[in-house]
């Protein structure tokens, strides 16, 4: 059987195929939405005996060493184990966050380790590379690079080499002379890295693709892309703070809810031991409109601090500014606090924000929410050195709270010499645990025990 090479231009938003491209899809009536695509089109004699056979689950054949680590605690903790060979892997972020620093220093690692990298790099050149993986660490003589933006080219290669582990830096910047679309278009984007995936699995190696992402946070190329790959990685950060953080939001083969922490110094991207010292602030976090809550991401806990200030409207209208936490559950809390503790905050402007540029959605950061508030409000500060822990009902209730040995462990290990946490998390709390526990069940308990009479 021969497969024939056909393009087609396809509307990128109601699929309605033409022959040629024109500007405008006469289905949907949007404009500039009509790419080219390649279809592979099968002609030829079929033959006659089946080359591929369905086999039972138990007769697969498992490699013996399935997973590539990283050699990196913080990106192994993310992904599960490590790459999976025969995978895909998609890394997206904003420009200069550290997304090349991260690949190189993870090719460097994967290399010392005796594994064949391929860094493949079509936005810098390979002096550029080399200065930058002269920062970094040292160069293993098993770590290959290859710069060039052409895809056939670059499948060659991969395909002479066998490398175990390829990195794609990125998939924005190359094209597949099959195409006739330009490089960056969606319908390049998703040619490459099915041509890649395809030859990657076939290979039984693993790849780490670079992905540019859009104005609104998403990455950019169709939604199809998030399809193909089997892990989808983002690393985010604030510009002007060193810190970084890598997420998951798709993984084929572990949970999503670990993140790791790094720091972004001279010698390239560092693990943090104790993520909580990044997040709060010894001196500031004893001042008013300050509270600590212990939260968790995946199956770590962590502190951060959540800050609050409450002055007096100067206008008509009251300006709510919500930095890092949930809008929709601030606005819950303040109407909370108005109802149940009869505070006037109506006429109040309310600014929350979590130290660090964390964002945050977990319900356990409510109480945390409320405390902030009412110690700006109230301008006294937390009585002692106090975490707070608990998610709010509406109607003022202190609602258990998950996890709570891990919170308190926490806690304990930065110093922290009491806890605010729900009554009904008391059959949790840790017997071994010397820090003071304070049980609340409703709000108007929490505050007095926070801030004092
Ligand atoms: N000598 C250095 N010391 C400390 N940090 C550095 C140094 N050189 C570069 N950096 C940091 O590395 C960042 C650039 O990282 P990198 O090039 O890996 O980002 P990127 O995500 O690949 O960006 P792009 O999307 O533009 O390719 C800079 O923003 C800077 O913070
Ligand atoms: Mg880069």
């Amino acid at each position: 059987m021969t497969e024939k090479r056909k393009v087609q231009f396809i509307c990128q938003n109601c699929q309605a195929p033409y022959s040629r491209w024109q500007g405008k899809c006469d289905g949907c009536e949007t404009w500039n939405s009509i790419q080219e695509e390649v279809i592979l089109s099968k002609s030829g004699v079929r033959a006659t005996q089946l080359v591929k056979t369905a086999i039972p689950i138990s007769a697969v054949k498992v490699y013996p060493e399935e997973t590539i680590s990283s050699y990196f605690r913080e990106v192994d903790r993310v992904l599960g184990t490590g790459f999976v060979k025969g995978s895909v892997c998609l890394l997206g972020g904003e420009p200069g966050i550290g997304k090349s620093t991260l690949s190189l220093q993870l090719a460097q690692k994967i290399a010392a380790t005796g594994h064949k990298v391929l860094y493949i790099s079509g936005e810098e050149s390979a002096s550029q590379l080399f200065l930058r993986a002269k920062r970094l660490g040292p160069n293993p003589p098993s770590l290959l690079i290859l710069v060039e933006t052409d895809m056939a080219d670059i499948l060659t290669v991969i395909r002479t080499e066998k490398p175990d582990f390829v990195i794609l830096d990125s998939i924005q910047v190359m094209a597949h002379p099959d195409l006739t679309s330009p490089t960056g278009s969606i319908s390049q984007v998703r040619y490459c890295t099915s041509e890649l995936i395809k030859w990657i699995k076939e290979l039984g190696s693993c790849a780490l693709v670079i992905g540019h992402i859009t104005k609104d946070g998403s990455l950019a190329g169709p939604k199809v892309l998030e399809h193909l790959v089997d892990v989808i990685l983002f690393f985010e950060g604030e510009p002007n703070q060193q810190y970084r953080i890598l997420r998951c939001f798709k993984n084929r083969y572990a949970s999503t809810a670990e993140i790791g922490i790094f720091q972004m110094v001279a010698s390239g991207l560092a693990e943090i031991l104790k993520p909580s010292e990044l997040f709060i602030d010894e001196v500031t976090f004893q001042n008013p409109g300050s509270s600590i809550v212990p939260i968790l991401e995946g199956n770590r806990a962590l502190l951060v601090e959540l800050q609050a200030l409450v002055v007096e409207s100067g206008y008509g209208m009251a300006k709510r500014s919500f930095l890092g936490v949930d809008s929709n559950r601030a606005s819950l809390m303040i109407a909370t606090m108005e109802k149940l503790l009869r505070v006037k905050l109506g006429g109040k402007d309310i600014f929350l924000n979590i130290v660090g540029g964390f964002k945050l959605s977990e319900p356990g950061l409510d109480l945390g929410i409320i405390l902030s508030i009412a110690s700006s409000l109230f301008e006294k500060s937390m009585t002692a050195k106090i975490g707070v822990i608990g998610e709010v009902g509406l109607t003022g209730e202190i609602r258990a709270v998950g996890n709570i040995e891990k919170r308190i462990t926490e806690l304990q290990n930065m110093g922290f010499s009491a806890c605010l946490l729900p009554e009904k998390n008391r059959k949790n709390f840790p017997a071994k645990a010397t820090i003071q526990p304070y049980y609340v069940n409703h709000i108007r308990d929490a505050v007095t025990r926070f801030l004092g009479e």
